[in-house]
């Protein structure tokens, strides 16, 4: 699953000139059980499987002792929210290590001896992981120098400012009648960036006002 999603697009592109490295890591290749199992039932009896800490631990071992790693997160529901402050935090540092949950969960003495932050992408259950580590992988990326067409775009982005992005429009400026706000086809630029921002606002205010407590005062 992760390896297809890394080599697309615009991760593929940042891999390719050299930007950021992303490597995929498989546990069972860790294992040291001869049917290639890295989960086993619970204790206590409870339902589902549970990741054993052998595999992960070898993975881990393996890795950090390649080269430092600022820090090894574990992807899970009770984790702390993933926002656009922690990617931004997350993409000041040079090597992270991302392992994905599984549906039941780790064996906690890894969250507990080698888990150094744990992160959630909202309030609601996967069924592994992958897709938050994804998020987290693709969310950081984009804010690495160079990876985006300008480095301008990753600043103005939603949420960089506790404020939602203003409408976008391209070509044509009429589309089965549908019209492009006038102001934007009128040249001026300091009237644009005012629009642009009253619009920001007004979204802000629709849609999200709770971000809007988070920020500076407007
Ligand atoms: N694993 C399962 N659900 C998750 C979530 N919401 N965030 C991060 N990891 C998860």
């Amino acid at each position: 699953m992760l390896n297809g999603f890394v080599h697309e697009s615009i991760l593929e592109r940042a891999q390719r000139k050299g930007l950021v490295e992303i490597h995929v890591h498989n546990l069972r290749d860790y294992t040291t059980d001869k049917h290639r199992r890295v989960d086993d039932y619970p204790y206590g009896g409870f339902a589902g499987m549970v990741m054993q800490c052998q595999p992960i631990d070898a993975c881990v071992s393996h890795l950090i002792s390649e080269r430092h790693y600022d820090e090894i997160i574990f992807t899970s529901p009770d984790g702390e929210q993933f926002t656009q402050p922690v990617a931004n935090e997350l993409s000041l540092l040079n090597n992270l290590i991302i392992l994905c949950g599984h549906y039941k969960g780790i064996d906690y003495r890894i969250r507990e001896h080698l888990i150094t932050r744990e992160i959630s992408i909202g309030d609601y259950v996967l069924t592994g992981g992958e897709i938050a580590a994804a998020a987290i992988v693709d969310a950081v990326t984009r804010l690495v120098p160079g990876v985006i067409g300008d480095d301008q775009s990753a600043l103005s982005d939603c949420f960089q400012d506790h404020l939602l992005a203003a409408p976008i429009y391209t070509r044509p400026a009429v589309y089965k009648g549908w019209r492009v706000p006038d102001i934007l086809l009128s040249g001026n630029d300091a009237k644009i960036k005012d629009w642009e921002f009253q619009q920001s606002l007004e979204r802000t205010r629709r849609l999200r006002p709770d971000l809007m407590d988070e920020g500076p005062d407007l």
